[in-house]
């Protein structure tokens, strides 16, 4: 695959940013990447810039002469919404809308299943549900998903969402069986985004697994091959289920379950 000239990856300190840093390294000629955290260059093409989302003139420096931006930082989970304004809402106004004037190509982000955490287990989900956030941090993830589509399809910046399910090296609970996704397939994933063509997309984050919620057919169509799967852990992992029959109503369990209080579906 040809080199992409320039990739700016967002959230580069955090778990998943630091797991992509290599295979984003090798994909292309200069990779910078971006935290409000300390981190330091680990690769020879890596320039590292210690900078919130939201200082917009730092933010225009990086993104000066960018291909491609790779979005992985944020608030990971549920929290107030002081707490996910700046970093989930506010901070990704200001990268798409720097994106755009820097003549980005593609912005490949990280949104959640909590953006749909509210669907039942047994609906299976295809790219065009409309969502159904299970929380705070579920909706800070559907409000990213359509500032990508208004930048995608009103101003050519190319949108690659990732509702990604739980990325892990194992999947731990019998949840996972259906929305886990290894290291391997994310950075596969990620690929497929920074080199397919397409203008908006919403694809599943989740490796093959034959109890997955969401048959990810777009993603497939795209080039997405995932190598790894949840079933070889059926057996282990079937009895690991909460004690909350809220949470394993629901696509985003404990997400979902948190301050749940509808008396009428409770009820049901
Ligand atoms: N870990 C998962 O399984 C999972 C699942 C679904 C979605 N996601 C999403 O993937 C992304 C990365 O998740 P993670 O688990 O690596 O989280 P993480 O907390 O380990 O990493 C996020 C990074 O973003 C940085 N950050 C936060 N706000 C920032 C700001 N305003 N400016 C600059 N940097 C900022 C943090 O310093 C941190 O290093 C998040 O958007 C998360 O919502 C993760």
């Amino acid at each position: 695959m040809a080199l992409i000239d320039c990739i700016v990856l967002t959230g580069a300190a955090g778990r998943l940013g630091r797991s992509l840093r290599p295979g984003l390294a090798a994909s292309c000629r200069e990779l910078r990447v971006l935290d409000q955290a300390p981190l330091t260059p680990e690769h020879a093409n890596e320039t590292a810039f210690q900078i919130d989302l939201n200082d917009e003139t730092a933010l225009k420096e990086v993104l000066q002469g960018a291909s491609a931006v790779v979005h992985f930082a944020g608030y990971p989970r549920e929290a107030q919404w002081n707490v996910l304004l700046p970093a989930n809402i506010e901070g990704t106004i200001k990268l798409w809308d720097q994106a755009h004037t820097a003549g980005v190509d593609r912005i490949i982000y990280a949104t959640s299943n909590h953006a749909v955490g509210l669907y039942p287990r047994d609906r299976p989900l295809d790219e065009l549900v409309h969502p159904l956030p299970d929380s705070r941090y579920g909706l800070s993830k559907v409000f990213m998903e359509g500032l990508a589509s208004l930048y995608a399809i009103k101003h050519g910046v190319r949108g690659f969402g990732m509702r990604i399910g739980h990325c892990a090296p194992e999947p731990t609970d019998a949840r996972m069986l259906s929305h886990w996704i290894h290291p391997e397939d994310l950075a596969a994933l990620v690929s497929v985004g920074l080199h397919a063509d397409y203008e908006n997309e919403i694809v599943y984050g989740a490796s093959d697994n034959m109890r997955s919620w969401w048959p990810n057919a777009r993603a497939r169509e795209l080039g997405y091959h995932p190598r790894h799967s949840a079933d070889a852990f059926i057996e282990q992992l079937k009895g690991c289920v909460s004690n909350d029959p809220v949470a394993e109503r629901f696509q985003g369990g404990s997400f979902a379950s948190n301050g749940f209080s509808n008396v009428r579906t409770t009820q049901r």
